[in-house]
């Protein structure tokens, strides 16, 4: 059961179910990790022997993280997290390149679509694809943008704030189809060990990873760059991971997320199982019991253990606090200041334009019916209470 202590506060166990933000890390990584704290751990980069365990370390855990992606170690990349990896990739890619156009989903992640004004001012011409109004990336839509000078296509696996799923596969061979030297960035921060990807098939060039969507520690994540391809580095300094990220590498995270991954395939099949299935039930209960609601992502594809709800009538932060005050933590689908509520930009891509309540509900593998009950106990009375207050 995922009872997070709140160390700070009279409430002494909270119900998380806002695992698309971060997870709880598994004890198992926990334990994988505590040596490389605790006792001597050497820098990888050193010639004597502490330095060469440290070395055999960071080659475990990027076997472990190859193997779920499906490509050989030496294209694995180890970043401070998604962010950056999404940043290597497209400014590493972009910077030097002759062909002048980039394309962008307009639901992708700040860490891949706050690169555009950025490239704009570098005399890129940035096309924004929109989604369809439930949240899905109409390949057609990215193939016909595709141009001799598009040098790069960045499309997301899955979505952070609405979950949904993007036919990769499609988008991929599309792009290749029209032009074979256009690079395709994938951000499967969401989607990583939770739903299958080939990325072979998908023509993908690069894929951006996260450790603390998936039990791991946070600071660490990867980006999967093909064999042949040679972005920049953002920063200069060693040649540690083969030149393409200068710094010593964080030994302890990196051995986490190897475990945090090897853990998270092992229990894929019956993670996506039990996560769609006390998914579907809230949903469910949301529809029967509470009035005036309505789903973000669908119909379509979406993430097994994600649904965003739209509240009509109550403003989502405040949905937000009522429920954290009855110790149930979920995200607000609206980035929502107290000043100026306005949706987010993924939510104002499918063509909602006010603040509408939208709460995210993002389960893992702890998740339990209990946590459900919980929810479902606070839920009601949050919602009457929120809309009285409109
Ligand atoms: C889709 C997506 N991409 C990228 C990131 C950034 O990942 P990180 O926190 O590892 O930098 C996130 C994190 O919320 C995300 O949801």
């Amino acid at each position: 059961i995922l009872k997070i202590g709140y160390l700070t506060d009279m409430n002494p166990t909270l119900t998380y179910l806002d695992n698309s933000a971060t997870t709880q890390i598994d004890p198992g990584v926990v334990q994988v990790m505590l040596p490389y704290l605790t006792n001597g751990c050497g820098n990888p980069s050193s010639e004597h022997r502490l330095g060469v365990a440290a070395r055999e370390v960071l080659d475990a855990a990027r076997r472990s993280v190859a193997q779920a992606v499906g490509c050989s170690a030496p294209e694995v990349v180890f970043t401070s997290g998604a962010t950056e990896a999404n940043a290597l990739a497209i400014r590493g890619t972009t910077v030097s390149s002759k062909r002048r156009h980039i394309v962008m989903s307009a639901i992708e992640h700040s860490s891949a679509l706050g690169h555009s004004s950025w490239a704009e001012q570098q005399g890129f011409e940035v096309s924004i694809v929109l989604p369809n109004p439930s949240g899905h990336i109409d390949p057609e839509s990215i193939g016909a943008l595709i141009r001799p000078e598009t040098a790069l296509v960045c499309v997301q696996h899955a979505n952070n704030e609405i979950g949904t799923i993007q036919p990769i596969e499609e988008i991929g061979q599309t792009i290749k189809q029209r032009n074979e030297k256009t690079l395709f960035l994938v951000d499967a921060v969401q989607s990583f060990t939770k739903v299958p990807l080939d990325i072979r098939k998908a023509r993908i060039d690069f894929l951006s990873i996260s450790s603390h969507k998936i039990h791991g520690p946070k600071g660490v994540g990867a980006l999967f760059i093909r064999r042949g391809l040679k972005p920049q580095p953002l920063f200069a300094g060693g040649s540690q991971e083969n030149r393409f990220r200068p710094g010593t590498e964080n030994v302890p995270a990196i051995a986490g997320f190897g475990a945090a991954v090897k853990i998270a395939m092992e229990k894929l099949a019956t993670t996506s199982i039990q996560t769609a299935a006390l998914r579907d039930r809230l949903i469910q209960w949301v529809r029967e019991e509470i009035p005036d609601v309505s789903e973000n992502g669908v119909p379509g594809p979406r993430l097994p253990h994600h649904a965003s709800i739209n509240f009509h009538g109550a403003r989502a932060e405040t949905l937000v606090h009522l429920l954290e005050a009855d110790g149930v933590i979920v995200s607000s689908g609206a980035a929502c200041h107290a000043s100026s509520p306005r949706p987010t930009h993924v939510l104002r891509a499918l063509g909602i334009t006010r603040d509408e309540g939208t709460l995210r509900f993002s389960l893992s593998r702890f998740s339990t019916q209990t946590d459900l009950d919980t929810v479902i106990q606070a839920l009601k009375k949050a919602v009457t209470i929120a809309r009285s207050f409109r």
